[in-house]
C-alpha cells in the first residue's frame, strides 16, 4: 500500500507537476497538501499544455482521485475557473474533491499581500501577489474562513462581515488603501458554493479509508523545501509547509502512512521571487539557460533567476524531507553546454561549509565551491529511452549528484512531454 510525498527539493518549479502526473498512472488518489495558486505545475500531454494552479496534477489520469487538502488555501474564484477550463479542454473533472477545513483565500487577503509588498519596497519577499501569506495569516490567528463555512450561508457572512470590518481598517489606518464590500464578498463567494459544494468533504476521512483498502495514494507538494516558512530561507519564503511533513499534516494522516518521499530536482537551479541564491548566474550562461528552458514563472510570468546545481541546499533538502529518492528533471535543458558545474560546498570567510548556514547574511556572503563536469548535445538525450541508453556524461552527472547528496535518482526528465520520463532500476511507488 504505498503512499509516496513529491515534494520540491529547491525553490519550487522543479517539475512537481510532470513528475505528478507520471506517478499518478498508479495512483488511485492525488493530494495537493498545502499552498495555493502561487503554485503553477505543467503537465505536457502529447504536446498539449495543462496548466494547474489548485488542482493536483493526477487530474489529466481518468482513474484518479484528485483532493485538495486542508493544509490548502484555496482562492474559490481561480478553483472555479480552472475546474471549467480543465472541462472546456475535454477532461471531465468529476474526478475533484475538497478538504471542508482548507481556508479560503478572500479578496481582502490578495489586497493585503499587495500592499505589504509595497510597504516593504526594495526588501519586498517578491510575492506572486495571491494573498497566501495573509490567509495562511488568518489562519494561525483563528478568525480564517473555511471551505465548510461556503455550506452554511449565515455563519459565512458573519465571519465575512467581522473580517471585513477589521481588514478595512487596517487597509484605511496602516496601508491607506481603500476597504471592502463584504455584502458583494458575502454574494461572490455563495455563487462559488452553488458550483464547489458537491466537491466538498472531509478529505482526511476518505484518505485514509483508501489506504486501508491498500490502495496508492500520492501527495503533491507545491513550491520547495528552500522556500518552506521553517527551513527555508527566511524571509523569503511562502507560508506554509512544502516539505515531507506538511503531507501528513495538510492531508490528515499520520507519519507511518508515508512509504517512500521523491524529491524533484531541477538539474541546475532557478528562484523566482527575492531572496538569497548562492549559485546565481548573472552572465551570458544564465541568459542562455533561462531562453533555453523556457524559465519564465508559470503563475506570474516572471523571469527566473536561474544558477548551477546546488548539492548543499539539496543536502538539507535530502535530511529535512527524509527523501528516499530523487527525480532528476530537464537535463535535456542543459544540453550543448560543454562544461557544467555542480556546487559542492560554499566557502564561508575562508572556511569551507558543506551545510546551510544558519543565518541569511552568512548564506549572502557564501561562495560556492564548484566541481565541473563533461556536458552532453542534445541529439544524445533526446532519443533515449532507457537510463542505460544515456550518454556517459549525463550519468555522471548523475552520480556526481547521488554521491554528493546520499540518495538515488530514479526519475529523469529529458524533455517537456509525459513520454520525455525515464525510469532507472525500481521505484517503490
Ligand atoms: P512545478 O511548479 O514544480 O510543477 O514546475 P513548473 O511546471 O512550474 O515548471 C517546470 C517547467 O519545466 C514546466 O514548463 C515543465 O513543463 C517543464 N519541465 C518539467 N520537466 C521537464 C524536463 O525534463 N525537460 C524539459 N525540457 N522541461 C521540463
Ligand atoms: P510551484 O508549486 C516558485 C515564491 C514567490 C516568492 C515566495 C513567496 O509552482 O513550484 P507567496 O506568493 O507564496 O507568498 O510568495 O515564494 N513562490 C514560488 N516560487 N514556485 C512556486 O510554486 C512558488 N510559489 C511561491 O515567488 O518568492
Ligand atoms: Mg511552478
Amino acid at each position: 500500500m504505498p503512499a509516496a510525498v513529491v515534494v520540491g527539493a529547491q525553490w519550487g518549479d522543479e517539475g512537481k507537476g510532470k513528475v505528478t502526473d507520471f506517478l499518478a498512472q498508479r495512483a488511485d488518489i492525488v493530494v495537493r497538501y498545502q499552498g495555493g495558486d502561487n503554485a503553477g505545475h505543467t503537465v505536457v500531454i502529447d504536446g498539449k499544455e495543462y496548466r494547474l494552479f489548485l488542482v493536483p496534477s493526477g487530474v489529466l489520469r481518468a482513474h484518479t482521485l484528485c483532493v485538495l487538502g486542508n493544509g490548502m488555501v484555496i482562492d474559490p474564484k481561480v478553483l472555479v475557473e480552472e475546474i471549467d477550463n480543465l472541462k472546456a479542454q475535454g477532461h471531465p473533472a468529476t474526478n475533484i474533491r475538497i478538504s471542508h477545513a482548507a481556508h479560503l483565500v478572500m479578496p481582502y487577503h490578495r489586497a493585503l499581500d499587495e500592499a505589504d509588498e509595497e510597504r516593504l519596497g526594495s526588501k519586498s519577499i517578491g510575492t506572486t501577489k495571491r494573498g497566501i501569506g495573509p490567509a495562511y495569516l488568518d489562519k494561525y490567528s483563528r478568525c480564517g474562513v473555511r471551505m465548510a463555512d461556503l455550506l452554511d450561508p449565515g455563519l459565512f457572512a458573519a465571519k465575512v462581515k467581522a473580517n471585513v470590518e477589521h481588514k478595512n481598517e487596517i487597509l484605511s489606518k496602516i496601508y491607506s488603501k481603500p476597504g471592502f464590500d463584504s455584502k458583494q464578498i458575502i454574494e461572490e463567494y455563495l455563487g462559488f458554493s452553488e458550483a464547489l459544494s458537491p466537491y466538498i468533504q472531509d478529505t482526511s476521512v476518505m484518505i485514509n479509508d483508501a489506504l486501508k483498502q491498500g490502495k496508492n495514494v500520492l501527495f503533491e507538494g507545491a513550491q520547495g523545501t528552500m522556500l518552506e516558512i521553517d527551513h527555508g530561507t527566511y524571509p523569503y519564503v511562502t507560508s506554509s509547509y512544502p516539505t515531507a511533513g506538511g503531507a501528513c499534516i495538510g492531508a490528515g494522516v499520520g507519519p507511518t502512512q508515508i512509504d517512500c518521499v521523491i524529491g524533484v530536482v531541477k538539474a541546475y537551479s532557478s528562484r523566482v521571487g527575492n531572496g538569497p541564491f548562492p549559485t546565481e548566474l548573472h552572465d551570458q550562461m544564465g541568459d542562455h539557460i533561462r531562453e533555453r528552458g523556457h524559465e519564465y514563472g508559470t503563475r506570474t510570468g516572471r523571469p527566473r533567476r536561474v544558477g548551477w546545481l546546488d548539492a548543499v541546499g539539496l543536502r538539507m533538502s535530502v535530511r529535512v524531507n527524509s527523501l528516499s529518492a530523487l527525480a532528476i528533471t530537464r537535463l535535456d535543458t542543459l544540453s550543448g553546454i560543454p562544461e557544467l558545474k555542480i556546487c559542492t560546498a560554499y566557502r564561508l570567510d575562508g572556511k569551507i561549509t558543506e551545510d546551510m548556514p544558519l543565518s541569511l547574511a552568512d548564506v549572502e556572503r557564501c561562495e560556492p565551491i564548484y566541481e565541473k563536469l563533461d556536458g552532453w548535445e542534445a541529439d544524445e538525450i533526446v532519443s533515449a529511452t532507457a537510463y542505460e541508453l544515456l550518454p556517459t556524461s549525463v550519468k555522471r552527472y548523475v552520480e556526481t549528484i547521488e554521491a554528493l547528496v546520499g540518495v538515488e535518482a530514479k526519475i529523469f526528465g529529458i524533455g517537456q512531454d509525459r513520454a520525455h520520463t525515464i525510469v532507472k532500476g525500481h521505484l517503490a511507488f
